[in-house]
């Protein structure tokens, strides 16, 4: 009887417990249709659950129609929206995983191409395909690089809308079921554009000092947590580096994190980059194995906040080593779980944690572990 590995011990945040360490990261899917969730979304999140994970994020959801980052991103901005979350939140709940939802708002990014077509600003092609432009917004009418629209810097009216309909969405996700909700705060969207003094450069309340640069997070982080239950967490999800000169930096990261933890968030979730361009991973760092781990461990130490660590997290050794060496409490796997939804049990598996398919939904692991036991098994290099 060996110990449990820690990946694998539950833990407490506020009022909720998680059955493991791992998180499904949140992922875009640009498949909603006018900011709904469709069948897509309940099959491919549906699997995280199913395939074991403590946690399962749904994507970027837009808090208002204009901050989605392309026609096809979610939103909770209107009530009609709220079904297509239940299903998924429900759905995760009842397969033990605790349904999580990130709710953004792309700013200067608002309005680029999926993925698939360009991953850049949209153009005549899009057109062709009627994703129609709109305005992007932003801190200072800096566009992302050459060749991105200019953003319309946001008035202090604005600013105070955002704010509200920030804690307009985080209720609606309440609604829906969602039991974790993540403030997105990095890769260049709105809140990392008004916290990066490449970005912003206003000179009002809102931008010059890294206090006036950290105001709207804090104020949109305030107001969800107005709105969010005492007894359920809140992560905030940072870009810890921009990953370029004169960039926002892991110290200011660090007080960032003091004053988030101050105002009622539990995991400070550390991710990089996105100030410039399309890409996410902060420019010039390495992309090794765990390359943002050290950001997660940093904030951890000097904050005294739980974090999540994110990227190139690929194997259950690598994770399990990340939360027992205390780096970071939480891992998230993002594309590794595209690969393979049910990366948990098979993490189970490989620590030894679950030989006899007990984590398995009952009508997959009634039948696997009696083949597993038959005569009839293939195993490679056993005798057959
Ligand atoms: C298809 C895809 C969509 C993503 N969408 C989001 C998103 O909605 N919000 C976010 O914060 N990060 C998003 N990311 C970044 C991931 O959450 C994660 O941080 C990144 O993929 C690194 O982790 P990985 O190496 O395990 O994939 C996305 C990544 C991928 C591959």
């Amino acid at each position: 009887m060996t110990d449990t590995p820690t990946l694998f011990r539950p833990l407490s945040l506020r009022g909720l417990s998680l059955r493991n360490r791992i998180v499904i990261s949140p992922m875009c899917q640009y498949t909603a249709h006018d900011g709904h969730l469709e069948d897509w979304h309940l099959v491919h999140l549906g699997r995280f659950a199913t395939g074991g994970a403590g946690v399962v994020f749904t994507e970027a959801t837009a808090v208002q129609k204009s901050g989605r980052i392309t026609h096809g991103c979610p939103g909770l901005w209107t009530d009609s929206q709220i079904p297509g979350h239940a299903h998924v939140a429900q759905f995760a709940l009842r397969h033990g995983a605790v349904p999580a939802v990130q709710l953004g708002h792309a700013g200067r990014k608002a309005g680029m191409q999926r993925p698939w077509f360009g991953n850049g600003p949209l153009t005549e092609e899009d057109f062709a395909r009627g994703d129609m432009p709109w305005q992007p917004v932003g801190p200072s009418p800096i566009p992302v690089a050459e060749g991105w629209p200019e953003p319309h810097a946001l008035s202090l009216q604005e600013i105070q809308t955002l704010v509200e309909d920030y804690a307009a969405a985080a209720r609606r996700a309440l609604a829906a079921g969602y039991r974790i909700a993540e403030v997105h705060g990095a890769h260049g969207y709105l809140i990392h554009s008004f916290l990066s003094p490449l970005s912003n450069r206003r000179s009002d309340a809102y931008g010059g000092d890294l206090a006036g640069r950290m105001r709207l997070a804090l104020e949109v982080t305030e107001a969800i947590r107005a709105v969010w239950p005492d007894e359920l967490p809140l992560f905030f999800r940072t870009s810890a580096v921009d990953g370029v000169p004169d960039g926002w930096s892991l110290e200011d990261t660090v007080v960032l994190a003091r004053e988030l933890k101050a105002r009622g968030v539990d995991v400070m979730d550390c991710s990089s980059g996105g100030i410039a361009g399309a890409a996410t991973a902060a420019g010039g760092a390495k992309r090794q194995p765990g390359f943002q781990v050290p950001y997660a461990t940093r904030v951890r130490e000097d904050a005294g906040l739980a974090t999540m660590a994110v990227g190139l997290i690929t194997h259950p050794e690598q994770a399990e080593a990340i939360v027992s060496e205390g780096r970071a409490d939480l891992v998230a796997i993002g594309r590794e779980a595209l690969v393979d939804p049910s990366w948990p049990l098979h993490a189970a598996v490989a620590l030894g944690h679950d030989r006899r398919f007990e984590s398995w939904p009952e009508q997959y692991g009634w039948w696997l572990v009696r083949r597993q036991d038959s005569s009839e098994f293939y195993r490679p290099g056993g005798e057959g």
